[in-house]
């Protein structure tokens, strides 16, 4: 059980002292000495530094919490990452967290999920290697539940800006909050929210970014692409998750001083729907039209046939010379 807790650890920071582990885990030093061992004869590669610590050497391309924080220097924005190998799905997990108190700006990370969920009832596929599944926890302060799809697509600006950093490839935002790049989606966002008397209680921000081959199955391999495949480049994903919790915290704050005003227009700049002709396929039917707008708390405006302007708060579109839409 220790040797579990012990990994979990090590993945966890950089360098940990035997000492520190002792306390944390309320064991002697002698048995952490004897977990590590066992460890290493496991394969683990740990290494002992002088006046440092513990280090596990991470394999290429981890998503470990010690590898994303390498170099992060945000203020609140991952300040806590919980990591697993394997979850059902992060929202689910990350809305357990909210709900035990967990703090505003944790990230929950997981190189699979067996569960992965998305939006409409779907599922989304999440391999292991194949991208980043997270889900980001925030708090914020006085804002009605209404509002709180905004979170949602200042997460999409984030995402791409990170996206586009690291890959070299222009992101853009199909409503309301899928990543597009060279017409394939490459990212799809799932929020969950509590509420009470006051508002907004909690937001979780699932993220689902395609990054290498993703075996998208046959209905999907049009529509869906991978961002490493589309850069013709290795993209390491523990900086892209780094990146996007820099982008993500300058933008949230940037919110919260001014509002949500310069944040629209950066989605604006982005969004491959508005001006275009659309199919919208919404719970209450199927409507075509013209984007016309987005307002201040995500509602899509459609401009029918008829000249007839419609407010679409929930629903999918498609958009005419994208993915396969003529
Ligand atoms: C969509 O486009 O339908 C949204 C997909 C959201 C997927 C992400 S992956 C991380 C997080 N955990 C989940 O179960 N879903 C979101």
């Amino acid at each position: 059980m220790n040797k579990d807790r012990i990994l979990q650890l090590l993945k966890n920071e950089e360098y940990v002292s035997g000492e520190w582990m002792s306390e944390k885990l309320g064991v002697t030093r002698a048995a952490i000495w004897k977990a590590v061992d066992a460890l290493r004869k496991e394969g683990h590669d740990i290494r002992s530094v002088k006046k440092r610590g513990y280090h596990l050497e991470p394999p290429q391309d981890a998503l470990w919490p010690a590898c994303i924080r390498k170099g992060l220097n945000t203020q609140w924005c991952g300040v806590e990452i919980e990591y697993h190998d394997q979850l059902e799905s992060t929202n689910t997990r990350c809305k357990d967290l909210a709900r035990e108190g967990g703090v505003h700006g944790t990230l929950v990370i997981s190189e699979e999920q067996t569960m992965g969920r998305g939006r409409l009832n779907r599922g989304w596929i999440s391999r292991p290697g194949r991208g980043i599944w997270m889900t980001l926890l925030v708090r914020p302060r006085g804002m009605m539940p209404e509002r709180a799809p905004a979170l949602v697509l200042l997460a999409a600006v984030a995402t791409a800006m990170a996206c586009e950093r690291v890959s070299g490839v222009e992101v853009m935002i199909k409503w309301p909050n899928d990543l597009v790049a060279q017409g394939k989606k490459i990212c799809g966002m799932l929020l969950e929210m509590g509420a009470g008397m006051d508002g907004v209680e909690w937001a979780v921000i699932g993220i689902g970014i395609n990054i290498k081959g993703n075996d998208f199955p046959e209905e999907l391999q049009d529509k869906a692409g991978d961002l490493a495949g589309i850069a013709g480049r290795e993209i390491e994903r523990a900086a892209l998750a780094r990146e996007f919790l820099c982008q993500f915290e300058r933008l949230y704050n940037q919110y919260c001083l001014g509002g949500m005003s310069a944040i629209y227009t950066l989605y604006r700049n982005r969004s491959i729907t508005l001006g275009r002709q659309v199919r919208a396929i919404c719970p209450d039917g199927e409507y075509l039209g013209v984007a016309q707008d987005i307002d201040e708390d995500g509602t899509l405006i459609l401009e029918t046939q008829d000249g007839e302007r419609i407010r679409l708060r929930v629903g999918d579109v498609s958009v005419r010379g994208v993915m396969g839409y003529v």
